[in-house]
């Protein structure tokens, strides 16, 4: 269902895109105004410091650092498990169904304040099974949350359930099994975690499992993991969309591949560069990924801990790969387009972004 609140999505300040001297650059308006969709966030990573706090005053947890500003102070990655360190640390304070609802609600709120329709959000539920947190209160708590948003923010969002590859496939099935009790709240399955070491076809039977019981199928590939990794996503486990995934340009015939079958990929800029998988965002290879013709899309991945929602990637890429106008709005049609809406949804979210924009282009 397509929130109501869809159209129209420019307003009466269209005439603003070409104005100057209003504080913000003709495409940085835009980029706040153009609808999106979300499709690599771990909810996990959006707890910012202040709900940290908030939650283990509580939950009566006592966290190892005196203040929000000492934990940001901590914010320092040089490599993907740098972070994960921190962010397993830091989701310790989730205990309670409400403590889930409220860091899914204060995520789909921000998302909603910078135009985003439609989120399809990963959530880590072996970080919580195995502190003592039942499936049933994570999944129960950030059900309640999009359930809210739905009906008080007209934002659609759906479950993504991650595997911890740095788990076994035994710990991974047994949380399959545990999903199958809450199939209707969760929309897939993917793969998420430390990636070196611990490739794509460690979990084959799992996904074959998750495939057959109808979940859509996602995993990490290609973040700091060579593009075999990316092949085995797609032909091992049969993703319908590759997490990450950029260092699929290192291989001529994986880009052809991904370009022909209109495979996905969803890129996190500012997670590039504060995990140094880029060493400056004017490397970055997202304006190379499009001109290979992959169906990119851009999104915050970890936004408390990266410094930005997605409005603030799509600025980070425009300003430092100098996108053009018509590159900023194909993102974010991508995003609809490798969402997993049902067709007739998607097709009608697709519709109405191409009529906004032609009404953009009219005034
Ligand atoms: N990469 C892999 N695993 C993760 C990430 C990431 O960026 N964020 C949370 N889990
Ligand atoms: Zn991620």
């Amino acid at each position: 269902m397509i929130p109501e609140k869809w159209e129209p999505v420019f307003g009466k300040d269209h005439a603003q895109t070409k104005r100057t001297g209003t504080g913000m650059t003709n495409h940085d308006w835009l980029i706040s105004r153009l609808p999106k969709c979300e499709l690599h966030i771990h909810i996990e990573g959006s707890l910012e410091p202040e709900l940290m706090f908030a939650l283990a005053r509580r939950n009566g947890i006592r966290l190892p650092y005196e203040s929000v500003e000492a934990l940001r102070r901590a914010y320092q990655f040089t490599r993907l498990q740098d972070f994960l360190d921190i962010y397993y640390q830091g989701m310790s304070v989730l205990i309670t169904e409400q403590d889930f609802h409220d860091l899914a609600f204060a995520y789909l709120t921000r998302a909603q304040a910078d135009n985003v329709h439609h989120v399809e959000m990963f959530f880590d539920p072996q970080g919580h099974t195995a502190r003592g947190v039942s499936f049933t209160t994570v999944v129960d708590g950030l059900t309640a949350a999009i359930e809210k948003a739905r009906a008080e923010l007209g934002i659609s969002a759906s479950l993504i359930m991650c595997f911890l590859r740095h788990l076994d496939e035994a710990d991974a099935e047994r949380t399959l099994d545990s999903a199958l009790a809450h199939r209707a709240k969760i929309m897939g399955v993917g793969l998420d975690s430390s990636e070196l070491g611990h490739p794509p076809a460690k979990f084959t039977r799992v996904f074959a499992r998750a495939r057959d019981a109808g979940f859509s199928l996602f995993a990490h590939a290609g973040e700091e993991g060579p593009p075999g990794y990316v092949w085995e996503a797609i032909d091992v486990l049969g993703v319908d969309r590759v997490d990450h995934g950029h260092r699929s340009l290192e291989d001529d015939t994986l880009v052809a591949r991904l370009a022909r079958d209109r495979m996905a990929l969803t890129v996190c800029p500012l997670s590039n560069l504060r995990l140094r998988v880029v060493d400056d965002l004017t490397h970055h290879p997202l304006r190379r990924m499009m001109q290979r013709d992959l169906l990119v899309t851009v999104n915050s991945d970890d936004p408390a801990y990266f410094g930005g929602y997605v409005n603030d990637n799509f600025r980070a890429v425009r300003q430092s790969l100098g996108l053009e106008r018509d590159e900023i709005i194909a993102l974010a049609r991508n995003s609809f387009v490798a969402s997993m809406m049902p067709e007739p949804d998607k097709q009608e979210a697709i519709a109405a972004f191409d009529r906004a924009i032609a009404s953009l282009h009219r005034s």
